[in-house]
């Protein structure tokens, strides 16, 4: 999944992020937010450092740019291990998960992003590794083959996914511990902002950091993201200090509501209501009516849009609430449900 060409937001890490990998929090201390998250792991880090074990497996999922990645460095940086990072696509074959778990050491962490996205034989050697710290090779070909265990170190997998639905039960069941990151509210974005801000000595009012925040959605990396941009144009159109006005005047000029909608959100509300009365609709012909990949939708767009009670996610399809409605300048039909469509149920 990638930044979309035409959308403001970009929801995946891009290259330009790079230069902000300094802000990265090293320390719960500066990891703002997710506070029962961050409660339940300083447990389980105290009990496994006391016992002098292993962390238990760990399974961190959540839209995009909601810390998960973050967390993990964080993790392995307070209990001072070594941390390996791969990501579900990037394993092609048993082997080279063989690879990977054969070079850690005890107590390391293995960090898999995108962890949905592991092919089923990869997934399988995975299974003895989490359970039994085992990985079985096969010697040989044909009826003399036999298979040997080999021991691994006592390592911590630490998975990241977007997308929980799509782990197979047998995987997830593996995790001991398993973590949904939420929404962050605007004064917690406030607070990264400011953070981010004085990191990089960005000069910023209370009211410019607020203004940013309203509109990130909820997510860090967006508010970061809009950061650069809102400096930028301090720069050139202001002072270079990021006030209210200018906030909302860059913001205003990438298209990006106040409520943190863009051009994309709003072509999926409106087109749910003139086309499709509102719903529900199935998000496939949804995905063909607005040109973006179901994948994209779901993992990106409609968390928000559910979240702030925009959208339903019904059996049947979407649906459209009044308020997003009203977002939009639309009305909806009083009552959906014509007395045709109700002969049919
Ligand atoms: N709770 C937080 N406090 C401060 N910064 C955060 C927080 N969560 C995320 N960030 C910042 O937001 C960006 C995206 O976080 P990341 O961990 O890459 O998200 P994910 O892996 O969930 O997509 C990073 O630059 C990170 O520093
Ligand atoms: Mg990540």
């Amino acid at each position: 999944m990638t930044g979309k060409e035409g959308s403001p937001v970009s929801f995946e890490p891009l290259e330009e992020d790079r230069s902000f990998e300094g802000i990265r929090p090293r320390k719960f201390d500066n990891f703002i937010g997710q506070t029962q998250i961050k409660n339940s792991l300083g447990i389980h880090i105290d009990a496994a450092r006391s016992r002098g074990e292993a962390l238990e497996h760990l399974l961190f999922y959540g839209p995009p740019g909601l810390g998960k990645t973050t967390l993990a460095h964080i993790i392995a940086n307070e209990i001072g291990a070594n941390i390996k990072i791969t990501s579900g696509p990037a394993i092609e074959r048993p082997g080279d998960l063989a690879a990977i778990l054969t070079n850690l050491q005890a107590h390391d962490i293995l960090f898999i992003d995108e962890i949905h996205r592991l092919n089923k034989v990869v997934e399988e050697v995975l299974y003895p590794a989490m359970e039994d710290f085992g990985l079985d090779i096969v010697i040989g070909k044909g009826p003399s083959a036999r298979s040997i265990r080999l021991d691994l170190p006592k390592f911590t997998l630490i998975g990241a996914t977007t997308r929980i639905g799509l782990l197979s039960a047998p995987l997830r069941d593996r995790f001991g511990i398993v973590n949904r990151l939420e929404f962050y509210n605007p004064d917690e974005l406030k607070q990264i902002i400011i953070r981010a801000a004085q990191t990089f000595k960005i000069e910023i009012e209370d009211q410019g950091a607020i203004e940013i925040a309203k509109r990130s959605r909820g997510t860090p990396r967006i508010a970061i993201r809009f950061l650069r941009r809102v400096r930028d144009f301090a720069q050139v159109k202001g002072s270079g200090k990021i006030s209210n006005n200018i906030a909302k005047e860059c913001l205003d000029s990438m298209e990006v509501d106040e409520f943190g909608l863009d051009k994309i959100d709003r072509k999926y509300i409106i087109t749910i209501i003139d086309k499709f009365g509102g719903g529900p609709v199935g998000v496939e012909t949804l995905s063909a009516g607005i040109s973006e990949e179901v994948e994209t939708i779901e993992d990106v767009y409609e968390p928000y849009l559910m979240q702030i009670g925009f959208i339903e996610r019904t059996p049947r399809g979407r649906l459209v609430t009044p308020s997003a409605a009203k977002h939009v300048g639309r009305k909806l039909k009083a009552d959906k449900t014509t007395p045709q469509e109700t002969l049919f149920h």
